[in-house]
């Protein structure tokens, strides 16, 4: 067991359960990155709910959220993280697990800095809702973002994650991988969204994506995929400036990434000159390391969805 406040032990913890050979492409890595997204873009910046104190989603309203459906396996893989260091909270792990995540498939460094604290029950677990549908446009991207505090620029390096991983069809409905290499973090998202001619496709449950229908495929090859709002990227001029810039130049692609995603596991934190958390809660409670909600991840069995993902 670690000392109190020894996070390089933790990041240490988290790298080592990053190789997981019969999950999806053979990392964690992609589910630890998005676990620390929909924890803290959550956040609204009017009412100053959200965000990522709190770590909501071991309660139902937030963990069984439909938008948060998959981040099980995130959390139940980080489970043997939060046993050998237990004073940790369940925020400050998830959020660190993303920013070690990038940083170890090959991303720029991501400024982390600790101190939330977990709900002790869930009245302030924000309502849901609050997370993008990726069925949607522009318009939607900027409502969703621009609550959180982030404008055209930061939405495009954001989405920029989407080098990572996979939609999983038993998840979200939406289905496949945006890169050849789902778990090496690079600009290729960027690339390959310019670069290839995206079909709109209905998937066999009614769900609309866009694919890429290589004419060299071998048989069992996986087309690659794009959202509808991936796409609005670049159908929306203003957004497809920044794809452009950053299909171009990796180094300043990771060079906003880094500073946007920072950004993003700050959401709803207020830290006085030192570094120390002022919020309420922080102040009051003190850095509670909450009892984890459930063990096991609750999504649908293999069997249940004839889908090929590996359960945990
Ligand atoms: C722009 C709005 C966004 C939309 C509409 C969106 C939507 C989605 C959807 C539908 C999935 C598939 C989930 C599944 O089936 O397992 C997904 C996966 C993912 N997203 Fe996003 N996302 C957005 C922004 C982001 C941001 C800001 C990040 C991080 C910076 C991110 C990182 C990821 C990662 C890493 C995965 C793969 C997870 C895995 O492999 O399990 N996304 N996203």
């Amino acid at each position: 067991m670690s000392k109190p406040g020894d996070y390089a032990a933790v990041r240490r913890d988290i790298v080592a359960q990053l190789k997981k050979p019969d999950y999806d492409d053979g990392s964690a890595g992609p589910v630890f990155v998005r676990l620390a997204w929909h924890s803290s873009g959550t956040y609204d910046l009017d009412s100053d709910t959200g965000g990522s104190n709190g770590a909501g989603m071991r309660y139902e309203a937030e963990g069984g959220d439909p938008a948060n459906a998959g981040l099980q396996y995130g959390r139940a893989f980080l489970e043997p993280v939060k046993e050998k260091n237990p004073w940790i909270t369940y925020a400050d792990l998830w959020t660190l697990a993303g920013a070690v995540a990038i940083e170890e498939m090959g991303g720029p460094k991501i400024e982390w800095k600790p101190g939330r604290t977990d709900l002790v029950d869930d009245s302030k677990v924000p309502p849901r809702g609050r997370l993008p549908d990726g069925a949607q446009g522009a318009d939607h991207l900027r409502f969703i973002f621009n609550r959180m505090g982030f404008d055209d620029q930061e939405i495009v390096a954001l989405a920029g994650g989407h080098n990572l991983g996979r939609c999983h069809i038993d998840r979200s409905g939406f289905e496949g991988p945006w890169v050849n290499n789902p778990t090496r973090f690079s600009n290729q998202f960027f690339k390959l969204l310019l670069k290839l001619q995206w079909k709109p496709r209905t998937l066999s449950n009614g769900v609309q994506q866009f694919n890429y229908f290589d004419p060299d495929a071998e048989e069992g090859d996986e087309p690659l995929m794009m959202l509808p709002t991936d796409i609005s990227l670049i159908t929306d001029p203003s957004f497809r400036q920044w794809v452009e810039r950053y299909a171009e130049d990796k180094d300043l692609f990771f060079d906003h990434f880094a500073k946007v995603f920072a950004k993003l596991i700050e959401l709803g934190i207020k830290r006085d000159e030192k570094g120390t958390i002022i919020n309420t809660d922080n102040i009051k409670g003190g850095y509670v390391s909450a009892p984890k909600k459930s063990n096991t991840p609750t999504g649908p069995l293999k069997s249940q969805t004839g889908g090929d993902r590996a359960r945990l």
